[in-house]
């Protein structure tokens, strides 16, 4: 019987890409760079399987120029805001993701960042490095404490509340924002806030949220002027969730103190973009997940969201269950 076939739009960590090599017909893309638009409209032209990234908008017309074979979208990312879920559901393709491998990962990278932010360690790298270690000067590179200072976590899921379970060893109180969260008694101790009380109280604000209408530019300029003025932001979740502008006017004019961005608006963010001007700001290529362990884990679950689709049966990890008849 001919293998399935498959379109991956990136070269996958092993052992994944061997097993998946192993049983599908599988065209993987092998540049750095994700495939162009048109190129994608081609890859997927009578395809039966679509292993992606987030860095690849699966929308509509995408769908449909695979035709009517499509059986599986597995998307190598817990977050599918680059997946049009509506448009997947109605044609009945199941969508798959790859949540909690990634959690502790990414908890720990919004955690240094925090730390780097509050302490400035990469200001003290460059001060090294531009020679200007004269001496130690008791007024030098003065960061903010850590120890006891509040943290509010907007987004109360799994990575917003392996944050909160890190904010314990360093003595923190811990408040939430996050209207989908029930009280549940495994969750580590945080007080439920409304977002403005949140954003008036917090020392730290540490953002969990996925990326969708209700959460595009969740934090403008009327939120970062709800903030301490010493206050720092960290946003391991995704770009648009800030408002870019009001982030770069708030940390310009010392509206807010400083900020430590994981994901932007756009990615990646040009070279030219006012945000990169600013010396309060600390600033990652999307690499919270990425620790050797996790990527492999992430691909491992791609591969198998992938394959579970392409036989028939339900994802392990689907985010849009309602494909399947009751
Ligand atoms: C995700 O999985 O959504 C992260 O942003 C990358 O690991």
């Amino acid at each position: 019987m001919a293998k399935p076939k498959v379109f991956v739009t990136r070269r996958l960590p092993e052992p994944a890409l061997t097993q998946l090599l192993d049983r599908v017909q599988a065209d993987v893309w092998p540049h750095a760079l994700p495939p162009s638009r048109s190129t994608l409209l081609e890859k997927v032209r009578g395809l039966d399987g679509l292993l992606c990234l987030l860095t690849d908008p699966i929308d509509d017309p995408i769908m449909a120029a695979a035709g009517g074979r499509l059986k599986v979208i597995s998307n190598c990312a817990v977050g599918v805001d680059n997946i049009d879920l509506p448009a997947a559901t109605r044609r009945g393709i199941p969508v798959g993701n790859t949540p909690g491998i990634l959690t502790e990962t990414t908890a720990d990278f919004a955690f240094a960042l925090l730390m780097a932010a509050a302490r400035r360690v990469v200001a003290g790298d460059q001060f090294v490095r531009q020679g200007k270690w004269q001496t130690w000067g008791l007024t030098q590179l003065l960061g903010q404490e850590i120890s006891g200072a509040t943290l509010g976590i907007i987004g109360f899921g799994r990575i917003g509340q392996a944050v909160a379970r890190r904010a314990q060893g360093f003595n923190m109180r811990v408040l939430f924002y996050d209207p989908r969260h029930p009280a549940s008694p495994s969750a580590p101790p945080a007080e439920k806030v409304e977002l403005e009380e949140l954003l008036m109280q917090s020392d730290f604000v540490s953002l969990h949220t996925p990326l969708n209408p209700g959460t595009h530019h969740l934090i403008g300029a009327r939120q970062l002027a709800q903030m301490k003025p010493t206050a720092i932001l960290i946003n391991t979740a995704r770009g648009p969730v800030v408002d870019s502008q009001a982030l770069y006017q708030a940390l310009n004019t010392g509206q807010i103190g400083a900020a430590a961005l994981d994901v932007t608006d756009p990615e990646p963010v040009p070279l030219n973009h006012p945000l990169l001007t600013l010396e309060n700001l600390i600033i990652t290529p999307h690499i919270a997940s990425a620790s050797r362990a996790t990527r492999g884990k992430m691909a491992q679950m791609a591969v198998d969201n992938l394959l579970a689709g392409l036989a028939g049966q339900p994802l392990p990890n689907c985010v849009n269950p309602q494909v399947y008849p009751r």
